[in-house]
C-alpha cells in the first residue's frame, strides 16, 4: 500500500498534486511519501515485536538525508556499505551505536571512520578484511564488533544480478569454512565477535530462501556456541520483495517474514537485525516526467520521455517493470494503446517499456513511474550532462525539495582543464 493515489482525476502524493509539484520543480522528479516510508518501516518493526529487534534501513535503496532522518526518527538504524554512506548518515544524526557496516571491500580508511565516529558492527566479508579491521582498531585503540558474513549456498530465486547467496558470488564466507573463521577472529585481539551475518540477495519473492539460509544460521549458532563464542546478535540482510504489479502473486509480508524469523531463530535468544531497503522505499516513490514528443514509427509508436535511463537505469540494467500511469487519470473505459515508452538518451537501452497499454497521451503531459523510491534516484548519473534530477518529500499537505537540480554551470564547472590545454 501507498499514499499515490488519485482524487477527483488526478494523481496525488498525500495531500498534494503531483502537478503542483512539478509546477514547482519541473520535470523530471523523484517524490517519496512520508506516510508510506513509515509505514513500511513500521511494518518491518511490528513484525518483531515482542524479539529485541532493530531494523537497520539499507540506504543504499534511497540515501537522501531526509529520508534518513525520518526513519531514524521512527526508531531505525542504518547499514552502511561505505564511508560515504557512514558520513551521510552521520550527518542525518543517525548515532554511530546504530549503524552496521556491511559490504565487501571495505578500506582501511573507510573501517578508521567508522571506528573513531562509532559503529554498531562490521559485518566481515573476507578474512585479508577481517585482518585490516583487527590491526585498524589496535592502531585505534578500540575493539570492533564484527560479526561475519556467511554464504549460506541457497539459491535466492531472483534476478541473477542482484542474487549474493550462493557459493559463485563474492559475498560472504562460505558457511562450510565459518568455524575456522571465527577462531581466527576470537584470536585477533582487536576484534570482538558478537553474531552472525547473512544476506542472499534482493527482491526475494518467496520466504523458503530464507528459510533455508536462517535454519543454517540457527544451526551454526549452536555450533558456534559449543566452541566457546557468545553468539549473541544475528544480522538477516534485507532483500524482502515488493509487488512491482497490481497483481495478485505480492511478495510476502513483513508480518509472515517476521513470524519466519521467530520460528526458525527465535529459540536461540539472539537480538535480531534486519537491512530491509527496498521494500521501506520502494513503493514510498515516483518518478515523474513529461512527454516531450509523441512519435509515430514505421511499427509503433513512442512516447519520447524528458526522463532518461540515467535518472532511472533499473529497466536497462535489470530489465525491471515499472507501472507507468498518467498523471491525469485516464477516463473510466477509454482506449488504451500500446506505446514503446523511452527517454532522449542517444542509445536504444534508454527504453523503459516496450509495447506498454497506455491512455491517449500528448506532449507535455505527467507521467510517473511507480515503486521507483528505491534504486531510482541513488543509481542515478549525468550521462549526456543531464543534470541529476530533484527529490521531493512530501508530508501531509506540505513538500520540500530534498535535493535541487543542479545548474548546468554547476555541472560543468566541475570538471578543470589542465594548464598545458
Ligand atoms: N543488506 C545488504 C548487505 C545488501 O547488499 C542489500 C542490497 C540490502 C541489505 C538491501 O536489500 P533490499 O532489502 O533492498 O532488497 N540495485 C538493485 C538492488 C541491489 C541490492 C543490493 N543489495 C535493484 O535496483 O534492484
Amino acid at each position: 500500500m501507498d499514499h499515490f493515489l488519485y482524487r477527483d482525476g488526478a494523481l496525488f502524493a498525500e495531500d498534494v498534486p503531483i502537478s503542483e509539484i512539478a509546477a514547482a520543480v519541473g520535470t523530471p522528479f523523484y517524490v517519496y511519501s512520508t506516510a508510506t516510508l513509515l509505514r513500511h518501516f513500521k511494518l518491518f518493526d511490528d513484525a518483531l515485536e515482542g524479539t529485541d529487534h532493530l531494523v537497520c534501513y539499507a540506504m543504499k535503496a534511497a540515501s537522501n538525508q531526509a529520508i534518513l532522518k525520518t526513519l531514524a526518527q521512527a526508531g531505525a538504524g542504518m547499514d552502511v556499505v561505505s564511508g560515504g554512506e557512514y558520513m551521510r548518515a552521520k550527518a542525518a544524526g543517525v548515532p554511530g551505536a546504530r549503524i552496521v557496516f556491511s559490504g565487501v571491500g571495505k578500506t582501511a580508511d573507510e573501517i578508521r571512520t567508522a571506528l573513531t565516529g562509532g559503529i554498531r558492527q562490521f559485518n566481515v566479508e573476507s578474512e585479508p578484511e577481517m585482518q585490516v579491521i583487527n590491526a585498524v582498531a589496535l592502531e585505534l585503540g578500540k575493539v570492533a564488533p564484527i560479526t561475519v558474513r556467511v554464504n549460506p549456498d541457497v539459491d535466492a530465486k531472483t534476478h541473477a544480478k542482484i542474487a549474493t547467496g550462493k557459493s559463485e558470488n563474492k559475498f560472504g564466507i562460505p558457511i562450510s569454512r565459518a568455524r575456522e573463521v571465527y577462531a581466527l577472529a576470537a584470536s585477533l585481539p582487536g576484534l570482538e565477535v558478537i553474531g552472525i551475518d547473512v544476506h542472499i540477495g534482493s527482491q526475494l519473492t518467496e520466504l523458503e530462501p530464507f528459510e533455508l539460509a536462517y535454519n543454517k544460521v540457527a544451526e551454526l549458532t549452536e555450533r558456534l556456541r559449543s566452541e566457546g563464542h557468545n553468539i549473541r546478535r544475528l544480522d538477516l540482510g534485507g532483500g524482502l520483495g515488493i509487488p512491482y504489479t497490481r497483481s495478485n502473486d505480492a511478495p510476502p509480508l513483513p508480518v509472515e517474514y517476521g513470524a519466519m524469523i521467530k520460528k526458525t531463530l527465535g529459540h536461540l535468544g539472539c537480538e535480531i537485525e534486519i537491512e530491509p531497503g527496498r521494500l521501506i522505499a520502494g513503493n514510498a516513490g515516483l518518478m515523474v516526467s513529461k512527454v516531450i514528443y509523441v512519435k509515430s514509427g514505421e511499427d509503433r509508436d513512442f512516447l519520447i520521455l524528458d526522463g532518461a535511463m540515467n535518472d532511472l537505469i533499473r529497466p536497462a540494467m535489470y530489465e525491471a517493470h515499472h507501472d507507468i500511469v498518467a498523471v491525469e487519470e485516464p477516463a473510466v473505459g477509454v482506449e488504451q494503446r500500446p506505446y514503446d515508452i523511452v527517454g532522449p538518451v542517444c542509445e536504444s537501452g534508454d527504453t523503459f517499456a516496450k509495447q506498454r497499454n497506455m491512455p491517449p497521451l500528448k506532449s507535455g503531459d505527467l507521467i510517473a513511474f511507480r515503486s521507483a523510491g528505491a534504486y531510482g534516484a541513488v543509481m542515478s548519473s549525468e550521462y549526456n550532462t543531464r543534470p541529476l534530477i530533484p527529490e521531493v518529500l512530501v508530508n501531509g499537505d506540505q513538500f520540500a525539495v530534498i535535493r535541487e537540480r543542479p545548474s548546468f554551470d554547476e555541472i560543468i564547472n566541475r570538471d578543470t582543464i589542465p594548464e598545458w590545454l
